[in-house]
């Protein structure tokens, strides 16, 4: 729908003026810093308590799950790294320790009942993020920030689960948590996105074997869609009681760039994309990049589509353009020829995230619905960062940053294979085989007799 007012703005933003909203002039890095300095301050004093006395560091208050705060601390790694702004970096580095704990992989007892495989990948994210820009270290006692991530991988690993649909992790790793019975994109592109980093920042081959595995089962299931190549649908995830044959078709941007960014980072790597059998692997990732625009964007500018036009997004649905945001730009950085494609997106996204940052108690606040610069009354956590994210990125525009790191391109995050401590026992790796990238399937009769429907509340409720 043509809306005036916002395209005055980007005719401005064109013009290099500024914009309704927050105070923007995207022709000058210091005007972008300062928007995203007041959008983080305001996301941190209204809602981040955790570094007070009484409080535990790294949680956020209701109505905040666990892994929003994780999302939250690797978007204000990503801050730093935009803007050299360090006034929060001691609240970050003590939040991101706190909850990897001493064996670093992100299982802190307190979470137990709700901490899916997803969940603990988002605060992996965090690490990585600190790993790949240089961030500060974790204090004395807890491993660096890359041995976080393996401690993750290593972890997560042996929960490959061949019993149903031919592989594949689990949403829960906790068979007593809802969601145990289902196999997602955000656990499996988020264990995918782990082993593309850790073999790209580290160079040690076995990530790489076990980023190949876990794509192959992801491109071979229902959850993958690609039966029009150039436009490739993502499904949320599958229940494993039927063997992945009923695909939840649900819609979520992040489902898409979490597996955008895993296979840029893999692409950068080893020049080449997992899944080998596809010659034309490269139309492929981008038929992904195709489908997510095609579905998640009006007029250049992202739109959560399945939630933002219906002004009913959850909480966790309000965060979500954050991190597709940001693993497109990663994206536009690793893979060079998907810039032209993914960039205009990015900057009419900015321009559309800053006209929603006039709302609430001081009237900058930002709302959701970067399509239009009225302030949609909403505001929150997912709404700033999101608006942060975006209006970061646009930094590209008139300043040059560098590509994540790794060890062998100033990265300085000490690597350790066996990261995970003493809570892995099982994290020796077994290697990986012919019948590992074939996908075993021991499933038996009896669980195809129960077809279950009507299961997607779950998702809906509590994806990651
Ligand atoms: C907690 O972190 C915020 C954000 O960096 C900071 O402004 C605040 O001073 C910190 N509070 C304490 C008690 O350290
Ligand atoms: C878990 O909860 C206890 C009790 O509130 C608290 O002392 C501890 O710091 C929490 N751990 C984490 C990692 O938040
Ligand atoms: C379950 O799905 C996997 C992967 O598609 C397949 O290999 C296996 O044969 C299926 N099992 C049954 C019992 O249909
Ligand atoms: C590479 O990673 C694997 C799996 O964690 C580990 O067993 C191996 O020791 C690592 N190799 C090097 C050279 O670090």
């Amino acid at each position: 729908m043509y809306n005036p007012l916002r395209s005055l703005a980007l005719l401005c933003l064109a013009a290099g003026g500024l914009v309704e909203g927050i105070d923007v002039d995207f022709t000058s890095a210091s005007s972008i810093k300062s928007a995203t300095s007041t959008i983080a301050y305001d996301m941190l004093s209204s809602w981040y308590y955790g570094n007070q006395t009484g409080n535990n560091p790294g949680n956020l208050p209701p109505p905040y799950y666990w892994w929003e705060a994780g999302a939250m601390f690797m978007h204000l790694v990503d801050y730093w790294y935009y803007t050299g702004d360090a006034s929060n970096n001691a609240a970050v580095i003590q939040a991101i320790s706190w909850q990897a704990g001493t064996n670093g992989e992100f299982q802190p007892s307190n979470q137990t009942s709700d901490e899916g495989n997803d969940d603990q990948a988002f605060w992996a994210f965090s690490a990585l993020a600190a790993a790949e820009c240089n961030f500060p270290d974790p204090p004395a006692g807890y491993p660096s920030y890359i041995a976080m991530g393996q401690a993750v991988f290593n972890v997560q690993t042996p929960r490959w689960d061949p019993s149903t649909c031919g592989g594949g992790l689990r949403w829960q790793f906790n068979p007593l948590n809802p969601g145990y019975t289902y196999k997602n994109i955000a656990a499996n592109g988020g264990y995918f996105q782990v082993a593309a980093r850790l073999a790209r920042y580290t160079g040690n081959e076995t990530y790489v074997q076990y980023a190949d595995k876990m794509w192959d089962w992801i491109a071979a299931s229902p959850l993958y869609d690609a039966s029009n190549p150039d436009l490739i649908q993502i499904n949320d995830g599958a229940e494993d009681t039927v063997n992945c044959t009923n695909p939840n078709p649900a819609q979520y941007s992040y489902n898409y760039g979490i597996l955008i960014a895993g296979l840029a980072y893999l692409y950068n790597h080893v020049s080449r994309l997992p899944f080998h059998p596809f010659a034309v692997a490269d139309a492929k990732r981008k038929g992904i990049v195709n489908g997510l625009f095609h579905t998640f964007s009006e007029h250049n500018i992202l739109v959560e589509a399945g939630c933002e036009p219906y002004n009913n997004c959850n909480t966790n649905g309000l965060t979500f353009k954050s991190f597709t945001v940001r693993w497109l730009v990663v994206a536009a950085q690793l893979v060079p020829s998907l810039h032209a494609q993914i960039w205009p997106y990015i900057t009419a996204s900015a321009a559309g995230a800053a006209g929603q940052c006039d709302g609430w108690t001081n009237g900058q606040y930002c709302g959701y619905h970067w399509t239009t610069d009225v302030w949609d009354g909403t505001e929150g956590v997912g709404q700033q960062m999101s608006a942060m994210a975006v209006i970061n990125a646009a930094l590209f525009n008139v300043e040059a940053l560098a590509a994540p790191l790794t060890l062998s391109s100033g990265g300085k995050s000490k690597s350790d294979p066996g990261a995970g401590g003493t809570s892995s026992t099982t994290h020796t790796l077994a290697p990986i085989t012919t019948a590992d990238r074939a996908g075993a399937g021991i499933v038996t009769f009896l669980v195809l007799a129960f077809t279950l429907a009507g299961t997607y509340w779950l998702i809906a409720v509590e994806t990651p």
